[in-house]
């Protein structure tokens, strides 16, 4: 029977997340507290605090079905977002990646292109695979997305393009100027999809505007989550920004209670949550500079980042993952991503930051790190 699955089924690559703290816990023998775990770009500081309590009072709710419509959550990110944006523009989905696949029900089929710059997040292409679409992956020099070349690989076979802006796993971003340069020209047959999940770490007067696109009624998806600055990675929320019409065909294609009431509760109050987020911003800030730092003092080449975590090339990526797995610290090795020189570390703690650096440091003492 399995034989006979689709094709396109077997062949899908399988996405290798962070390595659960369970699991190395469990591999190590140790307490889940000794271990740090710096691999999913999740909040070093935990949930919104405000998120806790509204998903403490909902649970008391859980015979009940969720709000499958998602009303309020869905009226309150339109009303954050402003500019007019109301519910019938915004979808939710059981993280932010559902709503790539929804994305890929709605309009991926056999010999469609999907196109992604080369080191950009993997789910777009393991969702093209699952629909039978072909990924066309286009150079991006010094790590940042080129949408000049992206423009350039588009055809007639092009469905999809994706952004991920900040990128993951490299932590570059692609300015207004070059967005605006590209929207002006992109065909209306190809469907743009800016992915935000780490637009909340910006800092002030760097974010480009492409919400402005779905307000001008242009084929673009804006996609955010509430796994990144608001803690809530295990809730699995996030939501995608379009044009009522392309949010009305992304309905469609989500399962009836897609959005479990625990997170809607908890993104709600999250939403609003603006010291949680100003804090986690901070910390950001205050962590990522030290790592850089840390990192150019021991010769180590990094991509200077705009989001909570930094790519630096370690000479082999696997090498130093599983000797710091061996110390308890939980890193992503990025071979997966064709980059087998390099790891990301996402940005913690300070004291978890501090762990990492010693931690590196005395490996590189060692001479098992090229500095
Ligand atoms: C660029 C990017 N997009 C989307 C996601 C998915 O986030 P989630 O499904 O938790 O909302 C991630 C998660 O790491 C990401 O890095």
């Amino acid at each position: 029977m399995w034989k006979s699955a689709h094709e396109h089924v077997l062949k899908l690559t399988v996405y290798e997340p962070g390595k659960p703290v369970e699991e190395l816990a469990r591999d190590l023998g140790l307490r889940e507290e000794e271990i740090i775990k710096l691999a999913s770009n999740e909040n070093p500081l935990g949930p919104s605090p405000k998120a806790l309590e509204a998903m403490r009072r909902t649970l008391e709710r859980s015979h009940f079905y969720p709000d499958g419509g998602g009303y309020e959550l869905r009226g309150a990110i339109a009303e954050r977002l402003g500019f007019g944006f109301a519910r019938e523009n915004i979808v939710l989905g059981n993280g932010s990646n559902e709503i790539i696949e929804f994305i890929g029900h709605a309009f991926f089929r056999p010999g469609d292109e999907v196109v992604v710059a080369r080191h950009s997040f993997a789910v777009y292409k393991l969702m093209a695979q699952l629909f039978g679409a072909d990924t066309v992956e286009v150079p991006d020099p010094g790590f940042t997305a080129d949408l000049e070349a992206m423009f350039a690989a588009i055809n007639s076979k092009t469905r999809v393009l994706f952004l991920a802006n900040p990128n993951n796993p490299t932590g570059t971003l692609v300015g207004q100027e070059a967005i605006d340069r590209f929207m002006a020209r992109v065909p209306a047959h190809v469907l743009v999809v800016f992915d935000e999940a780490y637009y909340e770490f910006l800092d002030e007067g760097v974010a480009p505007d492409v919400l402005k696109y779905v307000g001008e009624g242009r084929n673009v998806v804006v996609m955010r989550t509430f796994s990144k600055i608001m803690g809530l990675a295990n809730l699995r929320i996030g939501y995608g920004v379009t044009t009522p019409e392309l949010a009305a065909v992304l309905q469609r294609t989500r399962q009836p209670f897609n959005a479990n009431g625990i997170a809607q509760a908890g993104a709600l109050a999250g939403l609003l949550d603006e010291e949680h987020m100003r804090k986690t911003r901070e910390l950001t800030h205050e962590g990522r500079e030290y790592l850089e730092r840390e990192f150019a003092a021991m010769g180590l080449e990094y991509v200077p980042s705009v989001a909570n975590f930094v790519l630096v090339n370690v000479g082999d990526g696997n090498a130093l993952f599983q000797s710091m797995l061996r110390k308890g610290i939980i890193l992503r090795a990025m071979a997966s991503y064709g980059l087998p020189e390099w790891i990301r570390i996402s940005v913690g703690t300070m004291d978890q930051n501090r762990r990492c650096i010693e931690e590196m440091k005395a490996l590189a003492k060692d001479g098992k790190l090229p500095a």
